[in-house]
């Protein structure tokens, strides 16, 4: 039963996020997935079944893929609907997808190991190589510049630069990227953290040269 309940999720979640091109394609959430159910094991925490049902079902609701949080949650609903499971692990599939937003899911929030364990792998999925190549896809997507030396990053700007809400792909590794490292819940989250972020920073520091025309 629980092996129809997933494949059923994967179909449901192939079907709705199978052209997105702003980095929540299938693939990204197959390696929430993974590394998902890499970290449960490892940390020997949290009920497999439930950490890979939500992590396959965790952007569903996402409101840049919906045109409003309500026909977001009612997308999700829908899924339930159609696949009875029992009320307590629904319920708690549910409340993990709702906080682990990076807006909405503060520390504080998550109140299980799964949550915490499914919060990570989303957010490992958006930093190293990978989150590099996803941070370019979305900015591209959006119509954003690569970078622009002019504009600050969004600690630094001025109130009516703020409101013009003017960004680049470089700024949101400042803005996010960088600081996801230290929001890790897990041990075995925080250690996968530590080559991705290298690489990063590896990555930024060759940009400026790069950019700067002085690579040599
Ligand atoms: P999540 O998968 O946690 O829901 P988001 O929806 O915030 O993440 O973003 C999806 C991907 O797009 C992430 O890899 C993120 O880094 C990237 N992204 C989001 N906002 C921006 C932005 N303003 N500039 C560049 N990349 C972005
Ligand atoms: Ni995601």
């Amino acid at each position: 039963m629980k092996d129809f309940l997933m494949k059923q999720a994967e179909l449901f979640v192939r079907n709705e996020l199978g052209e997105d091109s702003t980095g929540h394609d299938w693939y990204h959430v197959d390696r929430v997935r993974r590394n998902a159910l890499y970290i449960c094991k490892r940390e020997m925490a949290g009920d497999p079944f439930v950490i890979e049902m939500a992590a396959l079902l965790h952007d569903i609701p996402d409101e840049k893929l919906n045109k409003s949080t309500e026909q977001g949650k009612a997308k999700l609903d829908s899924f339930f609907k159609i696949n009875e499971m029992a009320d307590n692990e629904k319920d708690h599939i549910i409340q993990i997808i709702e906080t682990i937003s990076y807006k909405g899911g503060r520390k504080t929030d998550l109140q299980t190991v799964e949550a915490k364990i499914v919060q990570d792998a989303d957010r490992l999925d958006a930093i190293g190589a990978i989150g590099i190549a996803r941070a370019f896809a979305y900015g591209g997507k959006k119509g954003q510049l690569i970078y622009d030396p002019d504009i600050h990053v969004r600690e630094e700007m001025s109130p009516e630069e703020y409101r013009t809400g003017k960004s680049t792909s470089i700024h949101h590794f400042y803005e996010k990227l960088l600081k996801l490292k230290e929001l890790l819940n897990t041990d075995t989250a925080k250690l996968m953290a530590e080559k991705r972020q290298q690489m990063m920073l590896t990555f930024l520091d060759q940009f400026y040269q790069e950019w700067d025309g002085q690579d040599l």
